[in-house]
């Protein structure tokens, strides 16, 4: 079995109020790496799907909780969270949404693309056989014109640098360090794939089927894409000069 070659594999599943979608992902993700360990990161959601968690939990010694304080961000969760699973001596870090639009029936291909000889997989959306099921035009022009403003903005060789259906070795984010970063919300995504990108590490693309939610509400929002917006184009500011470098040797 992929998870046992690639060492211990934690999935990281972030919550803000995922009340009616929590079960459902953990039951698919129990029957789909039934070796991982799970981490429910919930920023105290108001609809207690932290409660649900910890229930989950008390039946469960491969699933965890980390209870925090308020709603931090996608990128605040994740950090802790990956720090957390650093310390318990995990190889690989998993990252999916708790909403079903990552299937846990696609994360084996994630692993297997892992073990293959990549630093980090991104389950992508726009590389050839990948595919959105369900999203108005208006959200799927959203994400398209996310990724073409941060390949020109920053050179990077990937199709879906927002994605949020992941696998890093822990391996990388010892590598790239996440001490100094900053980004709290979705754009957190793409400062990794930069970071994995610049420091020279192995960047694999998988395509994936993202299938929007049926329950609950997506927690994108205006101060995500302005957090999101801003930071890409002082990355690509920044990193212009090393860029002109290479491109001139
Ligand atoms: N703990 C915590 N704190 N979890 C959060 C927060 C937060 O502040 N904000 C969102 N989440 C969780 C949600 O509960 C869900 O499990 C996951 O993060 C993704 O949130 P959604 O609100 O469902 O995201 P989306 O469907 O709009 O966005 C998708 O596309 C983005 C852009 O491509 C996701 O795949 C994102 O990961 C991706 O960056
Ligand atoms: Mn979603």
């Amino acid at each position: 079995m992929m998870e046992r070659e690639l060492g211990r594999v934690l999935v990281i599943v972030p919550t803000y109020n995922e009340r009616d979608n929590l079960p459902m992902i953990v039951e698919r993700l129990r029957a789909a790496v039934p070796e991982a360990h799970l981490l429910i990161a919930d920023d105290a959601s108001p609809d207690g799907t932290g409660e649900i968690a910890d229930a989950l939990a008390a039946d469960d010694e491969r699933i965890h909780v980390m209870h925090r304080p308020g709603k931090q961000g996608l990128g605040a969760a994740y950090i802790a969270a990956f720090r957390w699973g650093i310390a318990e001596g995990f190889d690989v870090l998993v990252e999916i949404d708790a909403d079903g639009s990552h299937r846990p029936e696609e994360l084996p291909t994630l692993l297997a693309a892992l073990n293959d000889g990549a630093d980090l997989v991104i389950g992508s959306r726009w590389v050839p056989g990948g595919k959105v099921v369900n999203w108005p035009a208006s959200r799927e022009l959203l994400s398209r014109g996310a990724n073409l403003y941060t390949r020109i903005m920053l050179g990077l060789p990937v199709r879906d640098a927002t994605a949020g259906f992941r696998a890093y070795r822990v391996s990388t984010l010892e590598k790239i360090g996440l001490d100094d970063v900053q980004s709290q919300g979705y754009c957190f995504q793409v400062d990794l794939t930069l970071r994995t990108v610049r420091n020279g590490l192995r960047v694999k693309e998988v395509p994936i089927t993202f299938v929007e939610r049926t329950a609950g509400a997506s927690k994108m929002s205006r101060a995500v894409f302005v957090e999101a917006l801003w930071r890409v184009t002082a990355w690509g500011i920044t990193g212009l000069p090393a860029r002109l470098r290479r491109r001139r040797r």
